[in-house]
């Protein structure tokens, strides 16, 4: 007997205004924090533009520009200072070797009218604290993104968009086209998630892997976008099946086996060199815990004397 699948023609229509204004929801939704992104990463370089550059600096961090610098010239936090002189007056002692006697002649004055008021551990512990001299030397001085922010972000990235992709990705299933084709719409979304949040930490390192950065989150966005599109389509317009020719459905299982076997391959390999390696690594972990043992043994012998 055939395995019984929803499609599209079988839901009601209130079931479909539901999943309609779900997706146009997070279409929308989507585009807001592309904008976002837009906003506090463009200028991070000095340039007007999304470019390679702001996202290496966002990550990695730049050379010539501090991220106090590029946050305060054309970055988010410019429209927080008064005027363009303590702007120019806060770049030019960057500029300088940055002493604690200037910062607190003419810096601090600056940030403690303009930036504590957000800027201070006791209002908002997870923002750089510019309430002294150490806290703002953190973000004076060039170096990549913190990695507990990094960590933060990216746990709520991956769990926010997982239920997204989840959602998106369920009412997907409902279109009617090549099981295969299907298999991977579906799949894509989700890898590229992960590769995309993985390479943020390896372009704290690696500054050109914020191309791969970008060319994963794009790809998620394109995916997720794809998704949308037809399950609106064919929820709306019957005569909108997505089917595949024959020869284009051979052509797609043969890169699918192809995929398969290499990922046996490769985890058979592993399999193989895990067998290989766990009695040594295991024998080591042995004597050291023995060690440790030992070495406790001593000090609570020592005390007891
Ligand atoms: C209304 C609250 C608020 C005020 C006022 C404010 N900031 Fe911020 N600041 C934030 C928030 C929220 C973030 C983190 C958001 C982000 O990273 O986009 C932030 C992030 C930053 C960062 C880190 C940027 C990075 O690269 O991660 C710097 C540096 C900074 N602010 C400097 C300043 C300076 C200098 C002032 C004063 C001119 C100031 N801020 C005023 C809220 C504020």
């Amino acid at each position: 007997m055939e395995k019984l699948c929803l499609r599209f023609k079988d839901i009601s229509v209130s079931e479909k205004m539901l999943y309609s204004l779900f997706l146009i929801t997070i279409g929308i939704g989507y585009l807001f924090a592309l904008t976002h992104m837009y906003y506090t990463h463009q200028m991070r370089d000095g340039k007007a533009g999304m470019s390679v550059d702001d996202v290496m600096i966002a990550y990695y961090g730049s050379q010539d520009q501090t991220r106090l610098g590029s946050a305060i010239n054309g970055g988010p936090m410019e429209s927080n200072l008064k005027s363009s002189v303590d702007r120019d007056t806060i770049l030019r002692w960057l500029a300088t070797d940055k002493t604690p006697r200037d910062f607190k002649s003419t810096i601090a004055p600056i940030l403690d009218r303009d930036c504590v008021i957000c800027h201070s551990p006791q209002i908002n512990p997870s923002l750089p604290d510019l309430t002294n001299y150490e806290g703002v030397m953190d973000v004076a001085s060039s170096k990549a993104a913190p990695l507990p922010g990094l960590v933060k972000v990216s746990h709520i990235h991956l769990f926010g968009i997982a239920f997204i992709l989840l959602f998106v990705g369920r009412i997907f299933i409902y279109c009617e086209m090549s099981t295969s084709l299907k298999r991977v719409i579906i799949v894509i979304p989700f890898i590229s998630m992960l590769i995309d949040t993985l390479s943020w930490f390896i372009t704290r390192s690696y500054p050109s892997f914020a191309y791969v950065v970008i060319a994963s989150g794009a790809l998620m966005g394109l995916s997720m976008g794809v998704q949308i599109l037809i399950s609106l389509y064919q929820m709306w317009f019957e005569q909108g099946k997505l089917t595949l020719s024959a020869s284009q459905q051979a052509t797609l299982s043969q890169y699918q086996t192809c995929v398969i076997r290499y990922a046996k391959c490769f985890l058979m390999r592993g399999y193989a060199n895990f067998c290989q390696y766990t009695p040594i690594i295991w024998r080591n972990i042995k004597i050291a815990l023995i060690y440790i043992a030992q070495k406790i043994a001593d000090i609570i012998k020592t005390f007891r004397r």
